[in-house]
C-alpha cells in the first residue's frame, strides 16, 4: 500500500503513546493521528508508514467525541506538552486507568486494580518546567500565510511535540503558578532588547539555550539559565536583570553548558543570588532541593502517592526497608517513623547528601543514605553491610529497574515490594520477570500530571 492514503469515516478509539491518537481501518491496519479524541469519526489521510501502522492526519471530522472539549491553552497541537488537553479531565483519567488495566492484565490474571486517584487541580499543578531558548521559532500556520519576512523568530518556550530542534514559543503556559509566565517573558524581552543572542540548535550558537524555573509550595522559586558561550559581560547582564527585577527568586543560579546534549548533570552550577537550593514541605518535614536533583513535581499528588505507599507498606515498627532509587529520600524519611531502619539508595551524589542533611534537620535518626549507580551498588556486598530486608520500596526512573537489580531482589525473596513507576510499560516488563516469584496484591495508579499520556502506578508484591 502507498504512504499516501485516504481512510474514511474510521474512529478514533485510544490514546497511544506520545500523545497520539489511535484509529483502525475496516481492514485493520493502524493509523496513529494528532488531536484526535476517543469517538471522534473522522477521515485520515496518512503520510508515512511505519512497521505496523500509519501516521496520518484528520482531514475531515464527520462527528466529534461527547468527550472533546475546548482545549485551554493557545498554544495546544502546537507544543509538545499537555496533549490530551483537548478531552475532558475524566475521560483522560479512564483512559490511563485502563492503559494501566491492559498492560497488567496481559502478564497477570484477575489483578484488582484500584479507581485511579485524579488531581483536584488540573493546571498549575507543576513545580518545574524547563524552556529553551530559539533565534528559529516554530511559525504557526497564520505567520506562515502573511509571508511577513520580517518575523522576529527569537523565541522561549517548549519543543514542538517530537522534534529535538523546533521550538514553539510560548506566551503563556498554565502548567506553573506565576511568576513562571512573567520571568519567562521579561527575560525574553530583555535580551531582545539588549542583543544577546539565542540558541540556534543545528548552527551550535548563541549565549541563551534554556531556563529552568522551580517553585515551592513555600513560595520559594529556583531560576537556572543554561548559556552556551562563556560570555561575561552579557551573562552578567541577564543574571543582574534578573536579580533586580524579581526579588521573590530564592536561589538564581546558572552554568556553561557547550555540549552537544542541554543535561546540566556534568556541568558546575553557579549561584549567583540567594541559596543555592530551595525548600519543600511535605507534611512536617522540609527538604532541601538543589538544581540537579529530582523532586517530585506535582506536590499536592506526592503527598498522596507517598500515602499509599505508606498504607501499602503496612510497617509495624519492627522493619528494615530499603528505598531504592530514593531522590532527596523523600520516602525514606515520610515512612521513617513507622519502620525499625530506612535505607535509600540514589546515583546523584548531590541528592544524597541533602537526604542526609534533610534527615538530620528533620530528626529522623533511623535512616541512611548510599550513592551510587543501583546495579553495581544493590548487590551481596550491600546486603551484607545493611542486614536482609523486611520491604523494598522501589520507584526508578522512566526506563525501570536494571536487570541485574532485579535479579538481586528475586535473590533476596524480600517478603513485600512497593514498586512506584511513572511508565507502566517498562513496569510491566519488570513485573514479569518477579511474576514467579511475587503475587500482585495490590495496584494503585495516580495521575499526577494531567492532559498529558503519563500515568503513576504503585504495585505491591507479595513473595509467593
Ligand atoms: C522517579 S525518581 C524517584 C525519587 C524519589 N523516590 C522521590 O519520590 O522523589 C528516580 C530517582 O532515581 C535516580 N536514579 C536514576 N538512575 C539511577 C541509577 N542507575 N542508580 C541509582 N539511582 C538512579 C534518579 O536520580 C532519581 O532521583
Amino acid at each position: 500500500m502507498s504512504k499516501n492514503k485516504l481512510f474514511e469515516s474510521v474512529e478514533i478509539f485510544d490514546i497511544g503513546s506520545k500523545g497520539q491518537t489511535i484509529a483502525k481501518s475496516d481492514e485493520g491496519i493502524v493509523l496513529m493521528v494528532k488531536n484526535g479524541v476517543p469517538g471522534d469519526i473522522v477521515d485520515i489521510k496518512t503520510y508515512r508508514k511505519k512497521k505496523n501502522y500509519y501516521l496520518g492526519n484528520i482531514v475531515n471530522y464527520h462527528s466529534y467525541s461527547k468527550f472533546r472539549v475546548d482545549p485551554k491553552c493557545e498554544h495546544f497541537g502546537l507544543c509538545g506538552g499537555c496533549k490530551l488537553q483537548n478531552i475532558s479531565y475524566d475521560y483522560q483519567t479512564k483512559l490511563k486507568e485502563d492503559k494501566i488495566k491492559y498492560s497488567l492484565n496481559k502478564i497477570f490474571q484477575n489483578v484488582n486494580i484500584n479507581p485511579i486517584l485524579k488531581c483536584k487541580d488540573q493546571f498549575n499543578y507543576r513545580n518545574k518546567l524547563e524552556f529553551s531558548f530559539t533565534d528559529n521559532k516554530w511559525l504557526t500556520n497564520d505567520e506562515i500565510k502573511k509571508k511577513n519576512n520580517d518575523i522576529d523568530r527569537r523565541g522561549i518556550g517548549f519543543h514542538k511535540a517530537g522534534m529535538w530542534d523546533k521550538v514553539v514559543d510560548i506566551k503563556k503556559c498554565h502548567l506553573q503558578e506565576e511568576p513562571s509566565n512573567k520571568i519567562r517573558i521579561a527575560l525574553k524581552e530583555f535580551a531582545k532588547k539588549n542583543n544577546i543572542s539565542f540558541y540556534n540548535t543545528r548552527l551550535k550558537k548563541g549565549l541563551l539555550r534554556t531556563v529552568t524555573i522551580r517553585s515551592s509550595s513555600l513560595n520559594q522559586f529556583m531560576v537556572l539559565v543554561q548559556f552556551f558561550e562563556n560570555n561575561e559581560k552579557n551573562i552578567s547582564l541577564v543574571m543582574n536583570f534578573l536579580k533586580d527585577s524579581f526579588k521573590e527568586i530564592y536561589s538564581l543560579l546558572y552554568c556553561i553548558n557547550n555540549k552537544e546534549n542541554d543535561s546540566i548533570y556534568d556541568r558546575e552550577i553557579i549561584l549567583y543570588n540567594g541559596k543555592n537550593y530551595i525548600e519543600e514541605k511535605i507534611k512536617d518535614l522540609i527538604f532541601k532541593i538543589y538544581p540537579k536533583s529530582f523532586f517530585q513535581t506535582n506536590i499536592k499528588q506526592t503527598l498522596k502517592l507517598y500515602k499509599i505507599i505508606h498504607e501499602f507498606s503496612d510497617l509495624s515498627g519492627n522493619e528494615v526497608v530499603y528505598d531504592l532509587y530514593s531522590g532527596l529520600g523523600t520516602i525514606t524519611q515520610f515512612i521513617a517513623k513507622d519502620a525499625k531502619r530506612v535505607i535509600g539508595i540514589e546515583s546523584i551524589e548531590e541528592a544524597v547528601i541533602s537526604a542526609k542533611n534533610s534527615a538530620k534537620e528533620n530528626n529522623i535518626t533511623n535512616v541512611d543514605f548510599e550513592a551510587g549507580d543501583m546495579k553495581k551498588l544493590f548487590s551481596s556486598e550491600f546486603i551484607s553491610r545493611h542486614g536482609n530486608c523486611d520491604l523494598i520500596i522501589t520507584d526508578p526512573p522512566r526506563d525501570g529497574m536494571h536487570k541485574d537489580v532485579i535479579k538481586e531482589i528475586i535473590k533476596l525473596k524480600t517478603p513485600k515490594i512497593v514498586y512506584v513507576s511513572c511508565n507502566p510499560s517498562t513496569q510491566c516488563r519488570d513485573l514479569e520477570l518477579l511474576k514467579d516469584t511475587y503475587d500482585i496484591t495490590k495496584v494503585q495508579p495516580v495521575d499526577m500530571f494531567p492532559h498529558t499520556d503519563h500515568v503513576e502506578n504503585i504495585v505491591l508484591l507479595e513473595l509467593k
